[in-house]
């Protein structure tokens, strides 16, 4: 959404971009790379909900507000300001914006909440700029900032592969309702994927999206529950509401489930958050 408006003499510019939870409907671990990162095939999908990012021009920097508000620093390491510093070296621009972040999702929880938070900002200062979104340079900016960030300024269905920064996408999947339960416990990327046992259990599979899911599995859950148990306990509960697919994001802790009707996820959550109140919940859809 963009609007204008005339301050004194010069118009200043707003633009607020969705930045949509990402989720890994399978992640598949092929092996270890000598430069730390390892080699990954993975399903990418997105939901129409997530944080969002408004950007005015301005002097203010960064500022954060939302139910997650308080787990982030507004410093130089927040994605969002790294986006800004890395899309300002792209197109040599002194401009300077006001940037603010409604952070909606928990922080270090495996649906990509910093990466989709990094590809919002590139793609809104993007439309300010006047340059499009498919331009490589923008995507060579999403790449310098992380593995998923690629993924998340592209926003739609796809594999993955390299990183996660390969990107082939795949159509399907669009309006399928989802809830995503995490369980209020922030768990590091790079402590998961280290504790991966290094034994790759093969591609994934051929057909469509859902098929691809259904066959897939995701490498890092057991790595993840060795960290955090409490995953297996989201995992049972989501079982029993009798999804489609139910299974770990990313890293973890957040856990999805997809459903054929949105009366079974509403009543999937109703059961969830009956049974463990703490836990965070939300039901959306797949993009
Ligand atoms: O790329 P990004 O900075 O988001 O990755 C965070 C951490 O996750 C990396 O430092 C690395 O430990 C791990 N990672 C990995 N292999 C990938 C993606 C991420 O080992 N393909």
């Amino acid at each position: 959404m963009e609007t204008a408006f005339r301050s004194r003499s010069r118009i200043r510019h707003i633009i607020t971009e969705r930045a949509p939870a990402k989720i890994n409907l399978a992640l598949h671990i092929r092996r270890r790379r000598d430069d730390g990162y390892h080699e990954l095939e993975t399903l990418f999908a997105f939901l129409r909900d997530g944080d969002e990012i408004t950007i005015t021009s301005g002097q203010k920097g960064l500022s954060i507000d939302g139910p997650f508000a308080s787990g982030l620093e507004t410093g130089g390491n927040n994605l969002v300001a790294r986006a800004t510093k890395t899309f300002a070296q792209l197109v040599d621009t002194k401009t300077q914006y006001d940037v603010r972040l409604t952070k909606n999702l928990p922080i270090a929880s495996g649906i990509g909440g910093g990466s989709a938070d990094a590809a919002a900002t590139l793609r809104a200062l993007a439309r300010l700029n006047g340059i499009a979104l498919d331009d490589p340079r923008l995507f060579a900016c999403a790449d310098a900032l992380g593995s998923d960030v690629p993924a998340c300024l592209y926003g739609r269905t796809a594999i993955g592969t390299g990183r996660g920064e390969r990107l082939e996408p795949l159509d399907g999947l669009t309006g399928t309702p989802v809830l995503l339960v995490n369980p209020g416990v922030a768990v590091s990327t790079a402590a998961v994927f280290r504790a991966w046992n290094g034994i790759d259990e093969g591609p994934l599979g051929e057909g469509d999206p859902l098929a691809i899911a259904r066959d897939g599995r995701n490498d890092l859950e057991v790595p993840a529950k060795s960290i955090a148990p409490v995953i297996g306990e989201v995992l049972d509960r989501l079982d029993e509401t009798q999804p489609m697919l139910a299974r770990m994001s990313g890293s973890g802790a957040t856990c999805f489930a997809l459903y054929d009707s949105e009366e079974s996820r509403v009543s999937a959550a109703v059961a969830i958050r009956a049974g463990a109140p703490g836990w965070w919940c939300l039901e959306s859809t797949l993009a």
